[in-house]
């Protein structure tokens, strides 16, 4: 199985709407490739209008398992109008809210891989609450703030199989680098510390890690 996508994939990944660099999602795909062997769910936090997620489709279709992708579709902060990363072609005119819902689905209807993934609409950790199943990779690149990076990393890391993936997007070491504060590279270095996980891939700000330890994500409940 290649670990690169198919040229008609990588540019229906290029034409979405999206801010991921090709380079990460080159990594994403392999990373979901690799995961896709478990035989188990890829899990995304953070669809957006589909960008990323044609990479996990994509990987999924090929293992014959399901890519899951969770978003609320309201936008992150970051998103909203006014802000760096509005697009307000994103905007529900009756609303006047954000809605990435509808271009998502045309992104991936457009890639031909709407059967290979199931979209749940609604705020992570409520559907994470509900969750009850293992992976074989969870991508977190949702909100940005350390409510949401950690809520998102503490819903949904333990469901990550042995030898399953994490990866966690908008890793920054460094503060200069940041652009939406270093939640994520926080998180990162939580699931480095406890000793169930190990880093196996970076790509730009992207971190793959596997799942090797004993550990426990998440740690005890007083450590949380
Ligand atoms: C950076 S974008 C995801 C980009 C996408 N992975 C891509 O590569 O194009 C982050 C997304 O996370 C979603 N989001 C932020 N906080 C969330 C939360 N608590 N629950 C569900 N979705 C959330 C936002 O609505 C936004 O669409």
């Amino acid at each position: 199985m290649s670990t690169a996508p198919k040229p008609e994939i990588l540019a229906a990944f290029e034409a979405a709407k999206g801010f991921m660099p090709v380079d990460e999602g080159l990594a994403l795909y392999a990373a979901a490739v690799e995961a896709g062997r478990l035989g188990l769910p890829l899990l995304e936090v953070g669809t957006y209008c589909g960008r990323s997620t044609i990479l996990l489709a994509d990987a999924a279709r090929a293992a014959g398992v399901t890519a899951v992708t969770v978003d609320h579709h309201r936008g992150s902060e970051e998103q909203q109008p006014g802000w760096e990363y509005h697009d307000p072609e994103t905007v529900d005119p009756e609303l006047g809210l954000m809605d990435t819902l509808p271009a998502f689905r045309r992104t991936l209807h457009r890639a031909g891989l709407e059967e290979h993934v199931v979209a749940l609409v609604g705020r992570s950790p409520q559907i994470a609450a509900l969750w009850n199943t293992p992976v074989g990779l969870v991508f977190i690149d949702g909100g940005h703030t350390d409510e949401h990076a950690r809520a998102d990393y503490e819903g949904w890391a333990p469901w990550v199989a042995p030898d399953g993936l994490l990866v966690i997007h908008d890793v920054f070491p460094d503060p200069a680098d940041e652009f939406t504060g270093q939640a994520p590279y926080r998180v990162y270095l939580r699931a480095l510390e406890s000793g169930a996980f190990t880093e196996v891939g970076v790509a730009g700000s992207m971190r793959v890690l596997r799942r090797t330890g004993a550990g426990h994500p998440v740690g005890s409940p007083a450590a949380r």
